[in-house]
């Protein structure tokens, strides 16, 4: 396995072998099995597979969000390695951001909506390291999770708009036995914390109950997540929503698919999870 720093280390070992596949997971470190299920799934897909580890500074809201941030490097690359990665790249911030930088890709109405609302700028920064990251590795498939339900249909629509030359690949949530979506900031979560974020799954597979019932309205499934998320003491809702797969506008009456999705608050951790329905 190799560990690239610069673009131009990046661009020699991708194009060593034109001819070879690569598929490039994006992450900001910090790896679980969440992550690992793409690495595998992009192992099993192409004749390379590339993991980009940033942090990236341009899509964090919030300054502590940022600064608190978990970072393991050394541990990454030993599970990264232990998976037949060859090639991990861990830009360095000015790198990505050289000084005098002033080129961003902003999307419009799907990506202002839900995490876009809550977290103004976010999916700027989201879509303008991964354009950057594209243009940079020009992998054959590129590797994204359903965790992150909103970030793969921003980033499947920045595809087609701009025309990258690549496959949008989106896997499916991974979880803890319990129903906990793993996630980089559960570490964050005190133990009461951790038995109470149980609540988003709870409110998840709650409506998905009543969607099979028949009972498909999109205000009535936003009210079964909401209750259940406020009958919670130590959760705080951001926002609930049962939304449309692919363009993300909110369902108002009975739909016959639908993506529910939430964000939530324990002290200063913010969890988002969801679940789609057809
Ligand atoms: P990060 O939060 O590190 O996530 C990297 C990838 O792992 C994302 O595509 C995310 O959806 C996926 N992932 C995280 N938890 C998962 C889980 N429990 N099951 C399945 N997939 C999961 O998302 C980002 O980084 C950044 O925004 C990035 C795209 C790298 C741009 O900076």
């Amino acid at each position: 396995m190799q560990i690239a720093t610069t673009i131009e280390d990046v661009r020699r070992v991708r194009w060593a072998d034109p001819a070879q596949t690569w598929g490039l997971v994006p992450t900001m470190g910090m790896l679980h099995e969440g992550h690992l299920s793409l690495v595998r799934r992009a192992r099993a897909d192409n004749d390379c597979v590339g993991v980009s580890i940033f942090v990236n500074p341009i899509q964090f809201d919030r300054r502590a969000d940022l600064d608190a941030y978990p970072r393991q490097l050394r541990r990454d690359c030993e599970l990264l390695q232990a998976e037949g990665v060859d090639l991990v790249w861990t830009p360095a911030e000015d790198e990505m951001y050289p000084p005098g930088f002033q080129t961003y890709v902003a999307l419009d109405a799907i990506s202002q909506v839900l995490e876009g609302a809550a977290r103004p700028g976010h999916f700027r920064g989201v879509t303008t390291v991964v354009a950057k990251l594209f243009n940079v590795f020009q992998p054959t498939r590129a590797y994204f999770g359903q965790k992150d339900a909103q970030q793969a249909a921003v980033i499947q629509q920045m595809v087609r708009d701009l025309a990258f030359n690549l496959d949008v690949v989106v896997c499916p949530i991974v979880r803890e036995p319990d129903g906990l979506a793993m996630s980089s900031r559960n570490v964050r979560l005190a133990p009461d914390e951790r038995a109470a974020a149980l609540v988003l799954y709870r409110a998840l597979t709650a409506a998905r109950d009543e969607w099979e019932q028949g009972k498909r309205d999109g205000d009535r499934l936003r009210a079964t997540m909401r209750a259940i998320v406020e009958s919670e003491p130590l959760a705080r809702l951001d926002y609930v929503s049962a939304a449309d797969p692919v363009t993300l506008a909110e369902i108002t009456g009975p739909a016959d698919r639908a993506l529910l999705s939430m964000a939530v608050f324990f002290g200063d951790v913010r969890l988002i999870d969801n679940m789609i329905l057809q």
